[in-house]
């Protein structure tokens, strides 16, 4: 049997039967997408018990497998994965086959909270306070801390309690760490880092991760908003469910409904007061385009008439990470293969819930750093340091490599070395990336993925790989700490295949690696841009209406305007709780 097979055929967890009784095709809400954001938006509005709910969700419910949080990197051959790719971009990515570079997207109940690392970083608060002076009230710092603080239900033993709450429905704790953690955390200590839970408001620093795990399992949004509703006679949640455009009135520009498909069948579900896209970065704004929303010449060449001419699917931003640090040490003090594959680490997942796989994918700590090319006179973080408590070559090349597509001969040099060894990673990763991207329509047929093109590295002045040049120098000096020195901590210097004509840590040589090894860190945003009326880019205003159209909202990840200094799934979280209460509020006068 196929891995692919197996996985998608073992064991069900029992989600329950979430399909309550199917009572006709009239709803106040719909809502296309069960991902990070809505679930949160389903869970919250369906507490009015008489509003009706529709979810409608393209994947299936989670399984065994997907909630055991260490099997991670299992999931892209799944098909809880959309399976995209960005188109080929020259001079870009040519350690992966094919020169693709994958952009995994999660498809079922949960989204892409179903197959993420599960950690759990919100963005600083110069983000949300930049977010607001763009023109967007409500979405300043002090607005949105209330949100991410009443979705959550922490346990970490050291976060500051100020920035935490403990009542909500999602679960953040504390994943299984190796000592590498320690070494990490000291060494930066000497270079001058503070330790400081990095959901605070301080915003140099490092801790360890908190990760949306609760009782030793993956805690996805549909796990933590919606199973603990799933009762609710008022929310009608339907899986397989793939939403083809929403139907919109051509005269009153309202939009009324949304077409789609169960099993080859077309269907047709109205909504008396709203539709809300939560499909995601790619399939939001692809589901606009396909209703006649959309840049006009595009969308006229397809043979869509278009109702609204917006910059959709533009504006793409994403923080971009770079995987080649592979470090190895004497010590015993990271992951290793046969630490996890054994019988008492898979007894103790089952039994108490704990140890190593009970990890955030291998991810132990973050450091936000400043790096020597940043020009910000405030504390402002232009880059994470990501600690991976293991390897690329901890399974043996079998597993995490494969779904990152990466060629055998970039592995062979610069990770077989560490197999069967003490070794980690240090993930860099860019907060304040200035370089676009853009989606657009393959064709009007709702079953063809878009285009995707990154536009990595394409900003004018090269400040974006310039950001990882000054943090790989950083890191260089993290080697030169006495604690690192301590344990022996060596880089693995092989030179990455396709960049042996440049000398060896010069500059060049570091800037090829870079292009040729990057890698999206899926936390794509924008493509249906959040800005006021006069900003030319935006597709959506403050309170997520869709310009030009009535009853269309978007919240997820599309509308966040720009790339954050974060790990996108809590702040999609926020915008679906911040939905939920822009659209209460929007109705509380006109509740039926
Ligand atoms: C491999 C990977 C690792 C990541 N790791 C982390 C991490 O550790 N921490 C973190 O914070 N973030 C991480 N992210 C990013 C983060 O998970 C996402 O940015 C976030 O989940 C996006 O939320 P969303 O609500 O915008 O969309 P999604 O969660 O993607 O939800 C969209 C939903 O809509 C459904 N849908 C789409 N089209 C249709 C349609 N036509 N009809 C019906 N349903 C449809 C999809 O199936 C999906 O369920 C990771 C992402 C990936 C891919
Ligand atoms: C919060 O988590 C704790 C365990 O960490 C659990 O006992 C409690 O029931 C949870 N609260 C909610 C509201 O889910
Ligand atoms: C950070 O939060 C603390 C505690 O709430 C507060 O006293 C402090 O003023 C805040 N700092 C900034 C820069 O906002």
């Amino acid at each position: 049997m196929k891995l692919h097979t197996f996985l998608t055929t073992y064991l069900t967890i029992n989600f329950a039967s979430c399909n309550t009784i199917d009572s006709g095709n009239d709803y106040d809400f719909i809502i296309v997408g069960a991902g990070s954001a809505g679930s949160v938006i389903a869970s919250r509005l369906s507490e009015n018990l008489i509003w009706k709910i529709l979810l409608l969700e393209a994947g299936d419910e989670g399984n065994l497998i997907s909630s055991i949080p260490t099997a991670v990197s299992l999931l892209p051959f799944t098909k809880y994965n959309w399976g995209h790719f960005m188109e080929v971009q020259p001079n870009l990515a040519q350690s992966y086959n094919d020169n693709r570079m994958p952009w995994h997207k999660g498809r079922g109940l949960g989204g892409t909270s179903l197959i993420n690392y599960m950690i759990y970083t919100r963005g600083n608060r110069f983000n949300y306070d930049q977010w607001a002076a763009q023109g967007n009230p409500g979405w300043s710092y002090a607005d949105v801390l209330p949100y991410f603080i009443k979705s959550e239900n922490c346990s970490v033993k050291n976060a500051d309690y100020a920035f935490h709450g403990v009542d909500g429905y999602l679960g953040i704790s504390e994943p299984f760490q190796t000592k590498i953690t320690d070494v990490f955390l000291k060494g930066l200590h000497e270079l001058g880092l503070p330790f400081i839970d990095y959901n605070s408001n301080k915003t140099l620093g490092a801790s360890p991760i908190q990760a949306n795990i609760f009782q030793g399992r993956r805690h996805t949004s549909a796990d933590a908003f919606l199973k603990p509703v799933k009762h609710r006679f008022n929310l009608h949640i339907k899986t397989r469910a793939f939403a083809r455009k929403v139907l919109i009135d051509e005269k009153t520009k309202h939009a009324f409904g949304v077409e789609y498909e169960v099993s080859g069948k077309i269907f047709k579900a109205m909504a008396r007061k709203e539709v809300i896209l939560s499909a995601g970065v790619i399939n939001s704004p692809q589901l606009l385009m396909l209703s006649g929303i959309g840049p006009k010449q595009e969308l006229g060449q397809l043979g869509i008439s278009v109702l609204k001419d917006l910059q959709v699917g533009r504006n793409l931003q994403d923080n971009l990470a770079f995987l080649g640090l592979n470090f190895v040490t004497p010590e015993d003090v990271t992951l290793r293969f046969s630490k996890f594959v054994n019988l008492v680490s898979i007894y103790e997942v089952f039994e108490s819930r704990t140890g190593p796989w009970v990890g955030a994918g291998g991810a132990q700590a973050i450091a936000y750093i400043k790096t020597d090319e940043s020009e910000e006179l405030g504390p402002v973080p232009d880059m994470e340091l990501l600690l991976i408590g293991g390897s690329l070559s901890t399974d043996y090349g079998l597993i995490l490599r494969t779904g990152m597509n990466i060629r055998d001969d970039v592995y062979n040099s610069l990770f077989a070395p560490t197999e069967g060894k003490n070794s980690f990673m240090i993930f860099l990763s860019h907060l304040t990336p200035k370089s676009k991207g853009y989606i657009k329509l393959r064709s009007a047929d709702p079953h063809d993925y878009p285009l995707m093109y990154g536009n990595y590295f394409t900003d004018p002045g090269n400040k974006d790989i310039n950001t990882f040049l000054a943090a790989v120098r950083y890191v260089q000096k993290l080697i030169q700490t006495e604690t690192f020195k301590k344990f022996k901590i060596t880089l693995i210097d092989n030179p990455v295949p396709g960049c042996t004509h440049h000398q060896y840590d010069s500059d060049d040589y570091w800037r090829c690696f870079l292009r040729s090894l990057i890698q999206t860190f899926n936390h794509q945003v924008g493509t249906a841009k959040m800005g006021p009326k006069n900003d030319p880019d935006a597709v959506v205003n403050h309170k997520l209406e869709v310009y030009g159209v009535k009853g269309l909202r978007v919240a997820d990840c599309s509308v966040i305007p720009f790339a954050l200094s974060a790990h996108t799934n809590a702040p999609a979280m926020m915008v679906g709780e911040k939905a939920a209460d822009i659209i209460k509020n929007a109705w509380k006068d006109n509740l039926w």
